[in-house]
């Protein structure tokens, strides 16, 4: 049977054509604008970008990020100074900005390495490489959030560059730790040895909002950012299982290598991503600094010199986003949490404070009220369709008993919650992602990218499981490693319908596959109408309850379509019925195992809404309050470009065309006739 979904909406654009072109299509009726690419000035006082890798560094202070990934739009009161939830023509956009493109786009001959790096790994190769600090410090400016007021001028927005609440926040940028890791022994590092602060956000990836109208970045694949070589023996053993369970071991350079400075560095600004300890001064150890990031980041986009505060009670570990529940007075706020990182786990927190309506859109002091205090989870999902969620907690025995790693305290148990979590049975997901909540009925989705047998999945340690049973080769046969490709959605109904409740019940929204894959791995019935791999990025329209957006970040689909974001009308949980996943194979020594699908999609009610431009991921949504316009984020167009500098080498020249350098952007999306998006 085919989902009909629950909300009677109908899709009402011709569906989009997969397609490999350099070119970011929308639907016939639509228009797509670029609002801000990578390096764009966000006042009045910086110049225009060159694009050619000739700007200062100081410049890139205010100049919009790199990567650019999740998103939100706040709507501007009239006096410019607060939230009106209602405004859809005057509104402060938040983007995220993940990473610092690694070939060096930004630098006028690409970035420095040594010669025989693989430039598609970064500077990583060679240990001892220093790199030019003037490259450094536009690779961290590149990082981290813009703030920026967006004004509709006619039918199209643009950046207000004169507006004082435009703001760039980067790796850099000073922040506060607040929640049960602040002041803790394991924070404490040479620039504040309270361990109250910290400098920069890296990683910014997935994000979220709070319903007192604040803005959350998420650090994200952070581990990957900090040297670290140093004998095992000269840290204590639980320090040592605390970074190898975060990908730290004691041969990693750091993906930019920023530790390493080609002049003299007296501040600690670039030796702290060194998370090695280099003497045994207090200046010279750094063993906790990798401890300040991997957090989730509250901002307040409309204090543009308030400092950002990592919310510690939020636990850490590689955050791809933060989607709240919709509050309901008298019971806590809730916020659900991926983690993207193949075979980890899916989190939620629940604040210790009640929610009062006379909090909405009351800005960031009311953070400290709901962030600070709560119950950190994670989530096991049992063969039967039901769940439980896992408190993390040395009041939790599983926690307090763990025999591998002994907390020490409530601090110990929210830096290493990853660990926690692995205390407690939580269930290891194939690649969680972005989470969103239907704002219809409460169910709550979340994306699992892929996974594949060359990370673990289907091994002993990671058998096949109800909720990640796939294990499969593509379509085409030429994947070696087995797995889940093409990844899928799941989905949970809480208990009783209560966000807080420790139960709930669940089944697989749908799966990624390839229209022309046997029934076995196209299990959602796809059509070349609405065929997807790897899902992403996840955003239930408020405008338009009951609309759903998914955007995909796909590696094995990429020689038959780019990059893509459908439009779905989903139905509820337990709308399928039980199958058995065939697999074509399983590993040896398991079995097939069962689960609950979803009802089949057809076009109807998932259908291809856009597709990017080459070598791009489609990462980031919002919308105006009214639906009419919504905010889309390009990111990476051209990463498999193999020159910085020669243009016959990129692969996509995205947004601009002719011979520039790629550049990610966000676009703007509307509908010529002024309606609705999507339906
Ligand atoms: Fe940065 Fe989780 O994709
Ligand atoms: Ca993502
Ligand atoms: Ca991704
Ligand atoms: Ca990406």
């Amino acid at each position: 049977t085919t989902d009909t979904g629950t909300s009677g909406l109908t899709l009402s654009f011709n569906p989009v054509a997969k397609s490999v072109a350099d070119a970011l299509t929308v639907p016939a009726g639509y228009t797509a604008t670029v609002l801000m690419a990578t390096g764009d000035p966000l006042n009045n006082a910086t110049p225009a970008y060159s694009n050619l890798g000739t700007d200062d560094a100081a410049s890139f202070e205010f100049r919009v990020g790199d990567h650019h990934d999740g998103m939100h739009y706040f709507g501007l009161n009239t006096a410019g100074t607060g939230i009106d939830s209602g405004n859809a023509s005057n509104g402060v956009l938040c983007s995220n900005h993940e990473v610092s493109e690694d070939k060096g786009f930004m630098h006028a001959t690409g970035q420095s390495r040594p010669v025989d790096a693989d430039l598609t790994k970064g500077v990583d190769a060679d240990v001892n490489f220093a790199r030019p600090t003037t490259e450094i410090d536009k690779e961290v400016a590149l990082h981290g959030v813009t703030v920026v007021n967006v004004v509709k001028n006619g039918t199209a927005f643009q950046v207000n560059r004169s507006s004082a609440l435009n703001r760039r926040i980067n790796a850099a940028t000073d922040m506060e730790l607040t929640g049960p890791a602040r002041s803790s022994d394991l924070m404490v590092t040479a620039h504040s040895t309270a361990g109250t602060n910290t400098r920069g956000t890296i990683n910014n990836c997935g994000n979220g909002y709070t319903p007192w109208g604040t803005y959350l970045t998420c650090e994200e694949n952070w581990a990957g950012y900090f040297y670290r070589r140093e004998a095992d023996t000269v840290r204590t053993a639980k320090e040592v299982a605390a970074f190898k369970r975060y990908g730290m071991s004691n041969a990693t350079s750091g993906r930019y290598n920023w530790s390493r400075p080609g002049s003299s560095d007296t501040t600690d600004l670039y030796r702290r991503w060194n998370a090695g300890v280099t003497s045994t001064t207090a200046a010279n150890d750094f063993r906790n600094v990798a401890n300040t990031f991997g957090w989730i980041v509250e901002i307040d986009p409309f204090n543009p010199t308030s400092m950002p505060k990592k919310r510690t009670a939020f636990g850490r570990f590689g955050h791809e986003g933060c989607w709240p529940a919709k509050p309901v007075v008298g019971k806590p706020i809730v916020f659900y949490m991926g983690d993207d990182s193949r075979n980890e786990y899916i989190y939620k927190f629940v604040s210790t404070a009640l929610w009062s309506a006379t909090d909405a859109n009351a800005g960031a002091a009311a953070g400290d009220k709901y962030m600070d205090s709560g119950k950190l989870y994670a989530a096991k999902f049992s063969a039967d369709g039901t769940g439980t969620w896992e408190l993390l907690s040395l009041s939790n025995t599983k926690v307090a008993t763990y025999a591998s790693y002994a907390f020490a305290n409530e601090a110990d148990v929210v830096i290493n919650a990853r660990i926690a979590a692995d205390a407690v049975g939580a269930t290891k997901m194939d690649r969680p992602e972005w989470g969103a909540v239907n704002p219809l009925n409460g169910e709550v989705y979340m994306t699992l990218t892929n996974n594949v047998s060359s990370s673990g999945r289907g091994s002993a340690a990671v058998p096949l499981d109800a909720a990640n049973p796939r294990y499969y080769s593509d379509a085409k046969g030429t994947t070696t490693s087995k797995g889940n490709v093409n990844g899928h959605i799941i989905r949970w109904k809480e208990s009783g319908g209560d966000h807080a409740a420790t139960a709930f019940n669940w089944d697989i929204y749908l799966f990624g596959a390839q229209a022309d894959a046997a029934a076995d791995v196209n299990l959602s019935g796809l059509t070349a109408e609405n065929d997807f791999s790897s899902p992403d990025g996840l955003w239930f329209s408020y405008a338009t309850p009951g609309l759903l957006w998914v955007q995909t970040d796909d590696g094995y689909y990429t020689d038959t379509t780019n990059c893509m974001m459908l439009a779905a009308v989903p139905g509820t949980v337990g709308d399928g019925a039980e199958t058995t996943i065939n697999n074509q194979g399983v590993p040896s020594g398991q079995t097939a195992v069962k689960t609950r699908a979803g009802k089949k999609a057809s076009t109807t009610v998932l259908r291809r809404f856009l597709v990017g431009p080459k070598d791009c991921e489609i990462t980031g949504i919002a919308e105006t309050p009214d639906g009419k316009a919504i905010f889309v984020n390009i990111q990476h167009p051209g990463e498999n470009s193999t020159s910085a500098t020669d243009p016959t080498q990129f692969t996509s020249h995205w947004p601009a065309g002719g011979s520039a350098r790629p550049r990610s952007a966000t676009v703007v999306i509307t509908r010529n006739d002024g309606g609705k998006v999507g339906v």
